[in-house]
């Protein structure tokens, strides 16, 4: 891999996938992010990388869709290989409203394949990073492999199985050296504060309502995302082409396990509400997500067994890292939330 396309490379995952492989491995060859910058992009979360890679390392603002401005950058960037992470992936948005997440998930995805089919004498590899919701709800005690049906339930985990096909069909029919990889909840540094650990951690520092679920029993693999980070590059640098792996941290938890685990966290460091309570008195029970999965798990045997790969952060220490860099990132908590400062980056960044 000498020039690999990262797309959605602003975001929570991307952020922390172009820190790791810059910083932490030895890959020598050159990012290009492409991101669109929706109010889940931020580039400053890259800041500092630009600089001390600047030879290595260039930031595009550009949608997966717009297949004219993606055909420009495939050729002039070179791109031999794309790791695409690009999506609209909060579930409760597509509730409200699936467009964007169709728009994105099923034709971004379909754009960069044709690109890189129309390349396929340059491209290496086409890496596509999906999740374990496409295998939605499963009873307890089932985990599912690699080859378990489909059966998404939200029209984000609809996007991303019909995207993880398309991915699929490119290898069959054409093909393209192809690889897909499946993984659990992550949850870590720079992550977009609608998720559920940056939401129910921030609103407990601002002493807000913590607003769970239905009964709160609804169950999730957590994986902090340094770990999702290396599967991916073990993946990339494995080249099994035609593979899909599924990646998981061996973690789970109830909803209200993860939240009573944050208040009990936040507690220790900082005492008591000002009122003497506990974060945990915080704690609200609301009317439920429709069409809410009740449990994930995904067997990650396949990536452990034939790559080596395996997660190296248990649950209680990934937590604790993340609440760390959260009560030390203020700043940016801050400007991704302000709407003065996305008007900002649409204005800078055009
Ligand atoms: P995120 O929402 O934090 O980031 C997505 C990024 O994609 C943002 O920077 C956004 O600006 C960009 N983007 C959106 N639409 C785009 C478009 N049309 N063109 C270019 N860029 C666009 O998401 P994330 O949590 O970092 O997830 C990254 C990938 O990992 C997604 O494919 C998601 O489905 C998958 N995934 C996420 C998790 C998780 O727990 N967060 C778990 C498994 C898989
Ligand atoms: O499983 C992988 C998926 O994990 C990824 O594909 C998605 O991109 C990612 O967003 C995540 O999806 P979830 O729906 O599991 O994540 P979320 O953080 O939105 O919710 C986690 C659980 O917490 C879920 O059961 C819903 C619940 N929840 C969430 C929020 C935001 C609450 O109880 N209250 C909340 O306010």
């Amino acid at each position: 891999m000498e020039n690999l396309l990262v797309t959605g490379g602003a975001g929570f995952i991307g952020v922390n996938f172009i820190r790791y492989l810059l910083t932490e491995t030895g890959f020598k060859g050159r990012v290009i992010n492409v991101d669109k910058l929706t109010y889940a992009g931020n580039p400053e979360s890259l800041e500092g990388i630009d600089k001390r890679f600047s030879d290595r390392y260039e930031f595009i603002k550009a949608d997966i869709c717009d297949r004219e401005k993606l055909a420009r950058v495939f050729d002039e960037h070179d791109v031999d290989s794309v790791c695409n992470f690009a999506a609209e992936s909060h579930v409760d948005r597509s509730i409200v409203s699936a467009e964007d997440f169709i728009k994105t998930n099923i034709l971004g995805t379909y754009t960069l394949l044709e690109l890189a089919r129309e390349r396929a004498d340059r491209i290496r590899l086409f890496h596509h990073i999906s999740t374990d919701e496409v295998f939605g709800d499963l009873d307890a005690g089932g985990y599912s492999a690699e080859d378990a049906p489909y059966r998404p339930n939200s029209p984000y985990s609809a996007s991303k199985a019909s995207s993880n096909h398309l991915v699929r069909a490119y290898y069959k029919t054409y093909g393209l050296p192809v690889t897909i990889s499946n993984c659990s909840n992550n949850y870590g540094p720079f992550q977009f504060p609608e998720k559920l650990i940056p939401l129910m951690l921030l609103n407990a520092l601002e002493g807000k309502p913590l607003p769970v679920y239905g009964d709160g029993m609804n169950v999730r693999d957590w994986l902090y995302v340094h770990d999702h980070c290396a599967a991916v590059k073990t993946i990339l640098d494995k080249e099994s082409v035609g593979e899909t792996y599924n990646i998981g941290g061996g973690n789970e938890i109830t909803n209200i396990r993860v939240v009573e685990m944050i208040c009990d966290i936040l507690d220790e460091i900082l005492g008591r509400l000002p009122d003497g309570k506990s974060r945990r008195d915080l704690i609200t029970l609301v009317a439920d997500r429709p069409g809410h999965d009740r449990r994930y798990a995904i067997d990650w045997r396949k990536i452990n067994s034939e790559l080596g790969w395996r997660p190296s952060e248990s649950f209680e220490s990934g937590l604790r890292k993340t609440i760390d860099w959260y009560l030390n990132n203020k700043t940016w908590v801050d400007r991704v939330r302000s709407s003065e400062y996305r008007r900002w980056i649409n204005m800078h960044y055009g």
